[in-house]
């Protein structure tokens, strides 16, 4: 594959794809976490006279955090300390002729691409070429940089629609992030120890099967949705309110697949001893043995509990390489951070090669000065497609145009 020092960009016009897709509140951007990762690639084309053109898609249509790009512009201008020029367009001729006007050192940022409808599908590289948005924009571009692991498992035109028509080259960031992914998964040292949390458990029930199956996992501690859907394939009942709350999420058909797997690993993955609710307003913790489990029928599982982190903590301690993904709980609200904020405190106290990701929730790590990570991934669907063993169709772009340009350069 193209690395980034692979060429020289005086004077040329680089489209940037960067994962720039931040968590929102209240219609403000409240992570830079994504930002300060794709910054070294956009200092060392600015540094070396490229003329660069930034996108990013922000959220999917219809949804809260769904806006435009203008704080992303603005949010990089300021890390930058140079003007990062808000384009209030993609590829139409506002668009094109401001990117025709660039300078060497310029950069601006163009609109969010989900604004647009061939980004919205999933499509081959071969429909994702054919579209408008490659079309238009293809003929003022010299080279593709693509820094955008965390939507790698997208084949969206912005993302591999180029590959076979101009060189695509690895961002810093794309390459520092396959190096330390495959680090993990490929490395015999042991034990090695898996930490699924969050709510994507289909892809999380993959990752498992997967690590399990191929022998690279020795232990998987789960927690958030992944561990409620563990827990109710243990036998144990959760009560009617969490029931409810994983049917509405088309998540309880998870529970036979989560069965299959204990069939086959039952000693190998471990599930939540205790769990918080919030019970008026504040944090309660039940232990699933106990009678107050009735509880569980009114009130919803915010978080694991603190035993079930000491027991998960004790485990870390003698992990050589961790991979966790996803929160332990409903970590946005401070008493409900304590699960996940104490099993990632205990990766980054362990001594291990670590990688935590999980797009929005890496957030927690910064906001709680967790130390001792060794890799923090900016991919949370990007990283358990990865670790699920399935292809990530920006990785086969970056190939396909590395083989197609490799002599021509
Ligand atoms: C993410 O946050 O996982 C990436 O930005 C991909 O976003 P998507 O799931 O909306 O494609």
């Amino acid at each position: 594959m193209f690395k980034l020092t692979d060429f020289d960009y005086h004077n040329k016009t680089v489209f940037l794809r960067a994962d720039l897709n931040s968590p929102v509140k209240n219609g403000k951007i409240i992570s830079d976490a994504r930002f300060r990762g794709v910054l070294p690639t956009i200092l060392y084309l600015l540094e070396h006279g490229a003329k660069v053109v930034v996108s990013t898609h922000q959220s999917k249509p219809y949804n809260e955090d769904y806006i435009t790009t203008e704080q992303h512009a603005e949010i990089l201008s300021n890390l930058l300390g140079q003007e990062v020029e808000y384009v209030e367009d993609i590829f139409g001729k506002y668009a094109r002729d401001k990117i025709r006007a660039l300078k060497s050192g310029e950069i601006i940022m163009l609109e969010n691409l989900r604004f647009a409808a061939e980004e919205v599908k999933y499509k081959p590289l071969e429909d994702c070429e054919r579209t408008y948005f490659v079309r238009k924009l293809v003929p003022l571009i010299d080279y593709v940089v693509n820094d955008a692991f965390a939507a790698s498992h997208r084949s969206q035109p912005s993302l591999v629609g180029f590959a076979r028509l101009k060189p695509m080259i690895m961002g810093f960031l794309m390459e520092k992030e396959i190096k330390a992914l495959k680090k993990a998964y490929e490395s015999d040292e042991r034990p090695k120890i898996y930490v699924l949390g969050g709510a994507k458990v289909g892809d999380s029930l993959q990752v498992a099967e997967n690590v399990l199956t191929q022998g690279k996992a020795d232990l998987i501690l789960t927690g958030g949705l992944v561990g409620q859907i563990f827990t109710l394939a243990k036998g144990f009942d959760l009560g009617d309110a969490n029931i409810e709350f994983l049917e509405k999420k088309g998540l309880i058909e998870l529970v036979d697949w989560a069965e299959r797997l204990l069939d086959m690993f039952y000693t190998l993955i471990r599930t939540p001893v205790d769990f918080a609710i919030n019970y008026r307003g504040e944090r309660f913790e039940i232990d699933l043995l106990s009678d107050e489990k009735k509880f569980f029928d009114e009130y919803a599982i915010m978080d694991i509990g603190s035993r079930t982190v000491e027991k998960y903590a004790q485990i870390l301690k003698e992990a050589s390489i961790i991979v966790a993904n996803g929160p332990m709980g409903i970590f946005e609200v401070e008493e409900f951070a304590k699960g996940t904020v104490g099993v990632f405190r205990a990766i980054g106290k362990s001594g291990a090669f670590s990688i935590i990701g999980g797009g929005h929730s890496i957030a927690s790590i910064y906001k709680y000065n967790i130390q001792g990570i060794s890799h923090i991934s900016t991919g949370g669907g990007a990283m358990l497609n990865f670790f699920g063993g399935k292809g990530l169709p920006v990785l086969e772009a970056l190939k396909i145009s590395y083989e197609i340009f490799k002599d021509k350069i």
